[in-house]
């Protein structure tokens, strides 16, 4: 995964640069973090740290220097633990590189340069990638064709940024399958690479975008200048576009976390996507749907499945990228594929999305972050207005993209947004309690959250939060299919969350929940305010009753702030969970 960021530039501030910047791509990775920068004496100097880019801040705080060029990386470990020697910068006879992707045929290029006397300090695969353009420095090649003759031993994905002490006014940029931004400042005198234009929000007035096996190089002379060079090394022209993404000052406004002020405006979240949304296709060419996504937007698709099959009577696929975009999926022109992205950078996603183009089909993208890969990739374009999510774990996009795919085949008139908005605030009023019941769930020793038709899409996005903020083994299940397996699970240390709202699977998922407590199964029923339950033993969070169609939008709060409660009141960080990124840039 990773997150890149380098500048040239006649400024002097190239530090603050660097690591606000990393700041800013932490959502690809806080394993670790290091920058590297050529200082006066045409030397490389290194800083690395592992954990966030905060400790790498603190650590580069006294630091004075006059360098003009300089590489950031924020780290998600592939290849090697999270320590100081696998953080990037990695340096090699004075070449510093920042890579993002994998470099799947490391070992290889590692045992050829061994063989050759190369020795290596890490266990990352991005290490090689340093010592080859060194190695092809030594054998008197220029900075420039040691990269151009590099890249091609490399298998798998790179976006990389190059700089080398005997060339301090040289920066080299190029990409593979990760995508690579390049800024300019809109006085001319700096220019960036980075993995995205969020990194650059502050800094770059316009942008361009690398395609697959570009180099860019970028030279500061008299005045800074770059040029596009494609895989043949002929200058090619890449569309300059205004960098539009505003300078990201999101703050907690007064909340404990990001995740739970994000989960408190989930209402408002709801409100503007529902204002600001306008289909941007004639869906009538269309036979059938499929949905491509991973993690809680692929949930977001498993529930609109549930909507377009019922409300329209489209057929409607969901697809986990990951294995869509490598198996054989029958394809076809009455097809719409839609691809489903808080990011737009995740990498299965987005290559999904490139499979279905090459064919010929037509791609229709949800993302929330604008100018992102996939946003730029796809044919039609919903953009979502959850604005700018921080915490790892996606919240309020999850309801700005369900809601996104409703109006998409819903007509918006049928849609009382007053009724839902008003549910989900009534639901975050409901916290303390929640917080109660968290209490009571945080020691078991797992979690199954079941439901049925639209509850759960809403049980597995359950258990999915429950996991991976709180470290709890937590499953979500179709109700009817609990004695088909978990049942076994069943006993005192178990609690299940039984989605329950008063819709026509009601009796049933009732019935289920009897089965777990017949079993001395511990259970929390999540059901509608005026439900009469009476099952001693069992706990109960009521939500308001509403048009059954829209009825997930007020489960997913209640959800979202159950999952934050018992991850609070276990001492986790809710925001970053251990071993995870908010945005995955590798398969
Ligand atoms: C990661 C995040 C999840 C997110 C998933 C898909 O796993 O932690 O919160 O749902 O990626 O990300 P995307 O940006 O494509 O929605």
């Amino acid at each position: 995964m990773c997150g890149i960021v380098s500048v040239l530039t006649f400024e002097k501030e190239i530090i603050e640069c660097l690591i606000s910047s990393l700041e800013r791509l932490e959502y690809r990775g806080y394993d670790s973090a290091g920058i590297a920068y050529i200082d006066e004496n045409s030397k490389i100097e290194r800083i690395r740290r592992v954990g966030k880019v905060a400790h790498l801040r603190q650590a580069v705080e006294k630091l004075n220097t006059n360098s003009h060029i300089g590489i950031g990386h924020t780290r998600w470990a592939t290849h090697g633990k999270a320590i100081e020697k696998n953080a990037h910068p990695h340096i090699a006879g004075g070449v510093a590189i920042v890579h993002n992707g994998i470099i799947e045929n490391f070992e290889q290029i590692k045992r050829e340069l061994l063989n050759e006397g190369e020795v290596f300090e890490s266990d990352s695969d991005s290490e090689v990638i340093a010592k080859l353009i060194s190695y092809h420095i030594k054998t008197g090649l220029s900075f420039t064709e040691a990269m151009k003759t590099s890249m091609p031993r490399l298998k798998g994905t790179y976006a990389i940024a190059a700089i080398y002490e005997k060339q301090p006014n040289v920066l080299i940029g190029t990409k593979k399958g990760s995508p690579m931004a390049v800024g300019l400042s809109s006085d001319g005198r700096s220019i960036f690479i980075a993995s995205d234009s969020v990194a650059l929000s502050s800094l770059a007035g316009q942008i361009t975008y690398l395609e697959d096996g570009d180099f860019v190089i970028c030279l500061k002379e008299e005045e800074i200048t770059y040029k596009i060079l494609d895989s043949s090394f002929s200058e090619v022209n890449r569309s300059l576009i205004l960098n539009n993404i505003a300078q990201n000052t999101v703050t907690k406004s007064g909340f404990a976390d990001f995740m739970l002020k994000e989960i408190f405006e989930e209402p408002n979240t709801a409100l503007e996507t529902f204002n600001n949304f306008g289909s941007p296709i004639d869906l009538s060419q269309y036979k059938n749907i499929s949905l491509i996504a991973c993690g809680t937007s692929y949930y977001a698709g498993v529930l609109a499945k549930y909507w377009i099959e019922d409300l329209v009577g489209i057929h409607t696929d969901v697809e986990i990228a990951s294995e869509f975009r490598y198996r054989n999926p029958v394809l076809s022109k009455s097809t719409l594929y839609i691809f489903i992205s808080q990011s737009g950078e995740t990498i299965d996603t987005l290559n999904a999305l490139r499979n279905v183009k090459a064919q010929g089909l037509d791609t229709l993208s949800i993302v929330n972050v604008e100018s992102s890969s996939i946003d730029r990739e796809a044919k039609y374009k919903i953009k979502t207005s959850a604005g700018p999510e921080i915490g790892v774990a996606s919240t309020k996009s999850f309801i700005a993209q369900a809601l996104s795919l409703l109006l998409l085949f819903v007509d918006k008139n049928k849609i009382d947004i007053k009724e839902i908005t008003h549910a989900m605030n009534e639901v975050i009023s409901q916290y303390e309690k929640i917080k109660n019941v968290a209490n009571k769930i945080k020691n078991s020793k797992s979690l199954l959250y079941i439901g049925r038709g639209t509850s759960y899409p809403i049980a597995l996005e359950g258990a999915l939060k429950a996991k991976e903020l709180s470290y709890i083994s937590a499953e979500g299940y179709p109700s009817g299919e609990i004695k088909h397996g978990p049942m076994a699970l069943v006993d005192e240390s178990i609690y299940s969350i039984i989605l329950a709202p008063q819709d026509k699977y009601f009796e049933k998922t009732i019935s289920n929940a009897q089965e777990i407590l017949a079993r001395n199964g511990r259970v929390l029923f999540i059901t509608n305010e005026g439900v009469q339950l009476n099952f001693g033993q069992a706990s109960y969070l009521y939500v308001p009753k509403i048009d059954p169609t829209a009825q997930p939008f007020v489960l997913t709060t209640a959800i979202h702030l159950l999952a934050y409660y018992i991850a609070k009141q276990k001492g986790l960080n809710v925001d970053q969970p251990r071993n995870l990124a908010k945005s995955v840039t590798v398969e």
